[in-house]
């Protein structure tokens, strides 16, 4: 973790980020994974989306979020008039995930990977510099604002690294209970509203 720490703080921008945690060696999960997973999206963007970790798709294609449960996210995101393609600041997101190499079958990732690698998460808040961020599920929730159960979190603002911080549903729990997309729906105007008083 020490480790971890001086490599992120010492990382001036987005692409020596990258570089630092492609250097890391001390975490299991990048011997069994086939990319890097670092982040999709515009870095000027005012929303900063952070999931849980790779999944099949995303490890075989460097990115966060294509698989289905990524293309549901697209399709939440674009009813908020937002997507990770526009030049747009203010239609703008920024992707990134807790975890940036796939846990071997898909398993939840372990407390002492997602501390070894927080420092990373955190330093990308950071140089990212989002108004607000989003955390989907329970892993973003655990790692970054210290606290259990999306169910209760979901909804109501709380704070990550300063800034105010979603919680939502993670859309992979939403593919398999989809009652649950009006709570998103919820979350999304909030997110939405949000944006709108502090600009
Ligand atoms: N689920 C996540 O949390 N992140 C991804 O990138 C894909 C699926």
């Amino acid at each position: 973790v020490a480790e971890a720490k001086a490599l992120a703080k010492s990382a001036g921008d987005l692409d020596a980020l990258r570089t630092a945690i492609e250097a890391f060696e001390h975490c299991e999960l990048k011997r069994g994974a086939r990319n890097l997973v670092f982040a999709d999206g515009q870095p000027n963007a005012r929303v900063m989306v952070i999931g849980e970790a790779p999944g099949r798709d995303e490890d075989m294609q460097g990115k966060p979020f294509v698989g289905r449960a990524g293309q549901l996210l697209d399709k939440m995101f674009a009813a908020i008039g937002m997507d990770r393609t526009s030049p747009d600041a203010e239609a703008a997101l920024y992707i990134t995930n807790v975890l940036p190499w796939r846990p071997p079958q898909n398993r939840d990732p372990k407390p002492e990977e997602v501390a070894m690698l927080l420092p990373f998460v955190q330093r990308h808040i950071e140089l990212v510099d989002p108004d607000l961020v989003v955390l989907m599920g329970n892993h973003a929730c655990q790692a970054l604002l210290k606290k259990k159960g999306i169910t209760r979190l979901r909804g109501k603002w709380a704070e990550a690294l300063g800034r105010p911080a979603m919680p939502m549903l993670h859309p992979a729990y939403l593919l398999r209970n989809p009652v649950a997309k009006r709570d998103a729906w919820h979350d999304l105007l909030m997110v939405q509203a949000k944006l709108r008083e502090t600009k």
